[in-house]
């Protein structure tokens, strides 16, 4: 998390000193565009705004910051004028692609720390590549122009480098030893470069790489002072290493005698770790896994010490997911503990490139692979409805189980119940909760009707019902159930199971009704079904509220938070009714999800009515009080 924060500091304060604004950046752009002779014509007319209007400009969303420009061939000459550019410190692409521009590449744009996709591919740009470039680099594209010198070896740094384009120009030296995981488009065929190619490059093809004559190793052909034989022939050059002016004092002989020894004994050294890994791996894979004992203390909170590095491409996703990252970027990514609970822990995971995840990491899973799949599979199909937390993917292997879930980032419903009271909050309003009450009802409606009616949940409860942005209730952990052992279930599940599941340990459709009946009896009566989550004092919410029903006193069951508000005692009841409906210990007497809908859709007809808020109405009749 620390480098998170650090950077995101860094960035404010440097917006906060810059201040710089869209006029600040429309002058850039003018300077730019008159210092630049262009063939075709570019309507920047000064008059007009430049979010809107300009060709090739777009805009931060809120419109005051220019995020990217693209001018592709519109038939530019000449050099890049410097300090024009660069003063756009919002800048995140810049595209002056097909172009003729010629001169050097210009060091400030490429110290913008803003910038992240930069395309500059076909000109007849010279000179080198500047050896410092944005800490936070994507794509450089600068293929196709007459570049010279080394590439620089800052390119290391770019931990976000996701494409590298610098075929055909005239780059020559080394090739650095770029290890960048997330480094997926590499080109750096038809250059000069020499020497070996780094071992984690040699993952891309031949044809990255190809027209460098002087450049070996896989997947290029064998270098040739590599070949076990130490025939020290001064016709094969060592490669060029970084200590380049002891090269006289030794001698070549001496040297190509040093490096080939060196290399042997790297090569066995590899060769002895392979084999390691290999035999580790075997004995893994073949007897029972001895779980605890073999995995080595990771002081960090990390929910991939069980992958196994072969394996990190597994990430099973399902249809419909729009998520573009592996199990590597999952892996990678900034990871907070949202809650350890039976099932396991479950952590918020931030991707490098701000897509945020629910990481469930489940412990004790009971079933074996192919069943694990199958359940997965049809969990991620069946929580593809607007009430039900969607499954996006799952990773499956003997030490790890990974399921991953959109986050939802305003809570659950026991939290919005039962968070902070003491310090003045209220809980929420009785629209929210019966909006709440509805949607988790559609959602365990449709997991019910799913699959031709065999599905259940099992553990439904306040801090199961996730809540979005507008108020919407989904139903999280559907289908984890069948994964666990029946034991594992948590004393904190306790209050809401239906009797026939403690009793005889027996599960339907209808014990989920009951579950859901206690979930409206606490968000009726603002009292959860627990105390709290140290002590396991289960309150019996059926039993106390049928005990003070039947005693008349029946609006004192209710929350005193919803006390405040005017013209709903009537609905309480209703929703009252409902909810006692749903507990009814036989199960045959629950009503079916599909009936608890239309029961709650019954007690506002219809969203047309659009009556003023609860506040509202409370705040005009105690004016009216007052005389
Ligand atoms: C950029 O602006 C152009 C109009 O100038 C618009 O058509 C295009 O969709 C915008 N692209 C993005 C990514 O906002
Ligand atoms: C670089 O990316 C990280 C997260 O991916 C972000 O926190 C940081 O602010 C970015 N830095 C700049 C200079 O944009
Ligand atoms: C690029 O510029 C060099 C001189 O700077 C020139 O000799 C060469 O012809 C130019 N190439 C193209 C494709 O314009
Ligand atoms: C990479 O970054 C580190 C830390 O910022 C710096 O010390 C190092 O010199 C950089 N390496 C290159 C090759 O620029
Ligand atoms: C790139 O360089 C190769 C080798 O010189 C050449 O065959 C190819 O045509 C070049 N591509 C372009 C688009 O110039
Ligand atoms: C690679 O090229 C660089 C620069 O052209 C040169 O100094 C170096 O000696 C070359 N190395 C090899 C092994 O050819
Ligand atoms: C790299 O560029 C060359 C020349 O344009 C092309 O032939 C080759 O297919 C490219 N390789 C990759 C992996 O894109």
């Amino acid at each position: 998390m620390k480098p998170y924060l650090l950077c995101a500091t860094v960035l404010l304060s440097f917006l906060g000193q810059t201040l710089a604004d869209l006029s600040s950046d429309k002058q850039a752009l003018l300077d730019f565009i008159s210092v630049v002779p262009h063939g075709r014509k570019v309507n920047w007319d000064p008059a007009t705004p430049v979010c809107n209007s300009w060709v090739g400009i777009n805009c931060t969303l809120d419109g005051t910051r220019v995020l990217a420009v693209r001018l592709p061939g519109v038939g530019m000459y000449g050099p890049i004028p410097s300090n024009t550019l660069s003063k756009l410190d919002a800048l995140m692409i810049l595209s002056l692609r097909s172009n003729r521009l010629t001169g050097n590449l210009p060091s400030d744009i490429f110290s913008l720390p803003s910038l992240r996709y930069i395309y500059l591919q076909s000109n007849n740009l010279t000179g080198n590549i500047p050896s410092s470039l944005p800490p936070n680099l994507t794509i450089l594209d600068l293929s196709f122009n007459s570049l010279t010198g080394s590439i620089p070896t800052a390119i290391q740094n770019s931990t976000h480098l996701n494409g590298l384009n610098l075929q055909n120009n005239s780059l020559s030296g080394s090739v650095p030893d770029i290890n960048i995981p997330r480094l997926k488009h590499l080109n750096l065929s038809y250059n000069h470069l020499n020497g070996s190619i780094p071992p984690p490059l040699e993952r891309f093809p031949t044809s990255s790489f190809q027209g460098n004559l002087m450049l070996c190793g896989p997947p290029l052909k064998q270098c040739a002072w590599i070949t076990p034989s130490p025939s020290p022939s001064p016709n094969h050059q060592p490669p060029s290493k970084p200590e380049k002016g002891s090269k006289r004092k030794l001698g070549i002989g001496a040297i190509i005698a040093i490096v080939c020894g060196g290399f042997a004994v790297l090569f066995l050294l590899v060769l002895v770790m392979v084999l390691c890994c290999l035999k580790r791996k075997n004995s893994k894979d073949g007897a029972v896994v001895k779980t605890k004992g073999g995995r080595s203390e990771q002081p960090k909170e990390d929910f991939g010490s069980g992958v196994q590095e072969a394996e990190k491409n597994k990430l099973v996703f399902f249809e419909g997911s729009s998520y573009n990252f592996d199990l590597e970027d999952l892996l990678r990514a900034s990871a907070e503990v949202l809650g350890k609970g039976s099932y396991g822990t479950t952590y918020k995971a931030i991707l490098e490139e701000g897509t945020t995840v629910v990481v469930k990491r489940m412990k004790e899973v009971v079933v074996g692979k192919r069943e694990f799949e199958q359940l997965m599979e049809n969990a991620g199909r069946i929580s593809q409805h607007s009430n039900v937390v969607p499954l996006r993917a799952y990773y499956y292997s003997k030490d790890e189980k990974l399921l991953v879930y959109d986050y939802i980032a305003a809570g659950s419903f026991a939290a919005l119940l039962h968070g902070n009271r003491e310090s003045g909050h209220n809980g929420p309003d009785w629209e929210t909760r019966l909006k709440i009450a509805l949607g988790s009802a559609r959602g365990l409606a449709h997991i019910h009707s799913s699959g031709g009616g065999k599905y259940i949940h099992g553990n439904i409860k306040s801090s199961n019902i996730l809540i979005t942005q507008d108020h919407n209730g989904c139903i999280s952990d559907f289908g984890l159930t069948p994964l666990m052992n029946f034991a594992t279930i948590p004393t904190r599940s306790v209050g809401y199971r239906a009797p026939e599941v403690i009793e005889a340990r027996k599960s339907f459709q209808k014990s989920d009704v009951y579950s859901f009946g206690v979930l409206l009896l606490e968000m009726l009566t603002g009292k959860a079904p627990v105390q709290s989550p140290g002590r396991d004092d289960v309150v019996d919410l059926p039993r106390w509220v049928q005990s003070v029903v039947r005693e008349e006193w029946t609006a004192e069951v209710f929350d005193v938070e919803l006390m405040r508000f005017q013209n709903i005692e009537e609905e309480l009841v209703q929703m009252l009714q409902i909810a006692m409906a749903c507990v009814a210990r036989v199960p045959d007497l629950r009503p079916t999800m599909e009936e608890v809908v239309r029961m709650i859709e019954d007690i506002r007809p219809s969203d047309s009515e659009n009556r003023p808020s609860s506040e509202d109405n409370k705040s005009k009749s105690s004016n009216t009080q007052t005389p």
